[in-house]
């Protein structure tokens, strides 16, 4: 059995360096996620006065500034591939006396904004988009934001999260309404801190979060879960027979993010929890898995927004699963770090697996044929990682274009999956 420590989650390692600089306590965090992505809001938010050490996965000291000592920064925050510093910065500035330019690479530039800047407009925050129709490079000039209460029509913790920071930051009271509960990092590190804040689940299956305002926030101490989204890639190797049983330690299993998980179970993949406990007020629990016979599913409705990253991941296996797996109610995939549906679609067809797009999922059929073909990852790192798998089973013939890409997430994600790309 091969015993894995996966880097820390993505989404909870963003926040803890925001939330961080946003209290003027000292946090002492463990297990911060390294890849790319946490250097893109590491160097963004230095440059509006954050004192945020060099990253490492050991126990990072975040020296508090408190969201008032933030400046207007003098050159772009440039935010990389992503989304998650975008998004949530530019709720955050917009609560705050700051004057911003955000922008970042090619794909982070096609994504769209308004999900964000739409409502912050309506507050009175004011936003000039520079990239034109939503798009990044967009201005903000923050300040005298007032209270909200939104209905947003898309399941996304980002916009959540952005408008949560926003209020957080301006000192108002927020109300978000999200048609089915997405991740709630934000809102289980803002309490641990002490900033108080409701969360109802309405009759329809929507949920709504309240924040209220908070004059001081406590400082951080935490342990980072390792990133179930990263775990699905070696879960899924396993499975496929790429690597030895693993038990992959530590991992975040907050019921937000464990829509993979059922999925597996659906496809009668048997995954074993052990050791669960909790850390910093999220739940964590070993998962053992190993090579084993599976079958096809179907993934929809309020199961998408909890695996909304492991679509890629899942269709890789749908491909080696007997019978037809479907993905439905995903249109959110067409707005990621790249167009997901298509992106995944061409690349099985490219390596001989039958797939059709439809406009909110796809259909792949299962196959035992060797795989042959070259694949293109779209600047995107969970392409990479997903078709990695299929690279990596003996008797496949499939190039990836570009391997590093998957630093964004996972820097280590070759050596231990075992093969040199
Ligand atoms: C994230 C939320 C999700 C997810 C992204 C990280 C977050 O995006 O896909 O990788 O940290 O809040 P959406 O909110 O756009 O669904």
């Amino acid at each position: 059995m091969k015993i894995l420590r996966l880097p820390g989650d993505k989404s909870i390692s963003h926040r803890a360096l925001m939330l961080g600089t946003f209290t003027r306590e000292r946090s002492r965090v463990r297990g911060l996620l390294t890849g790319e992505d946490l250097h893109s809001t590491a160097r963004v938010m230095r440059q509006m006065g954050a004192v945020i050490p060099d990253l490492n996965d050991h126990e990072l000291v975040v020296n508090g500034v408190g969201r008032g000592a933030l400046f207007s920064p003098t050159e772009p925050l440039d935010c990389g591939n992503s989304g998650t510093t975008a998004r949530l910065l530019l709720g955050a500035v917009a609560g705050l006396p700051i004057e911003a330019i955000f922008t970042g690479d090619d794909s982070l530039r096609s994504r769209p904004m308004r999900r964000i800047t739409d409502p912050l407009s309506a507050l009175g925050a004011r936003f000039d988009e520079l990239g034109g129709e939503g798009r990044l490079p967009i201005r903000v000039h923050g300040g005298s934001l007032r209270a909200g209460d939104f209905t947003t029509p898309h399941a996304s913790a980002q916009i959540k999260s952005a408008l949560l920071l926003a209020a957080l930051c301006a000192g108002v009271e927020m109300q978000v309404t999200e048609p089915t509960r997405t991740r709630d990092h934000t809102e289980r590190m803002l309490r641990s801190m002490g900033v108080r804040i409701e969360e109802e689940m309405l009759a329809d299956g929507s949920n709504r979060v309240r924040l209220h305002p908070a004059e001081e926030l406590g400082g951080l101490d935490i342990d980072i879960p390792a990133d179930i989204s990263s775990a699905a890639f070696l879960l899924a190797a396993a499975i496929l027979g790429v690597t030895p049983t693993v038990r992959l330690v530590n991992v975040g299993t907050n019921p937000a993010r464990t829509g993979f998980l059922d999925a597996l179970q659906a496809m009668q993949v048997s995954v074993e929890r052990e050791n669960e406990r909790e850390t910093g007020g999220e739940p964590i629990a070993d998962l053992v898995v190993g090579a084993q016979p599976f079958v096809a599913t179907t993934v929809q409705g309020t199961l998408v927004p909890r695996m909304i990253d492991e679509i890629p991941v899942l269709a890789v296996l749908g491909a080696r699963a007997q019978g037809e797996t479907m993905v439905r109610d995903a249109g959110e995939l067409r707005v990621k770090e790249s167009d997901r549906i298509r992106v995944v679609v061409e690349n099985l067809r490219a390596i001989g697996v039958e797939a059709e797009e439809l406009p909110d999922g796809l259909i792949v059929q299962g196959t035992d044929r060797p795989l042959k073909g070259p694949i293109r990852v779209a600047n995107d790192h969970r392409i990479a990682m997903a078709f990695g798998l299929l690279a990596a089973q003996p008797g496949n013939d499939i190039r990836i274009d570009h391997p590093e890409v998957a630093a964004v997430s996972f820097p280590d994600f070759w050596p231990m999956l075992g093969v040199q790309p």
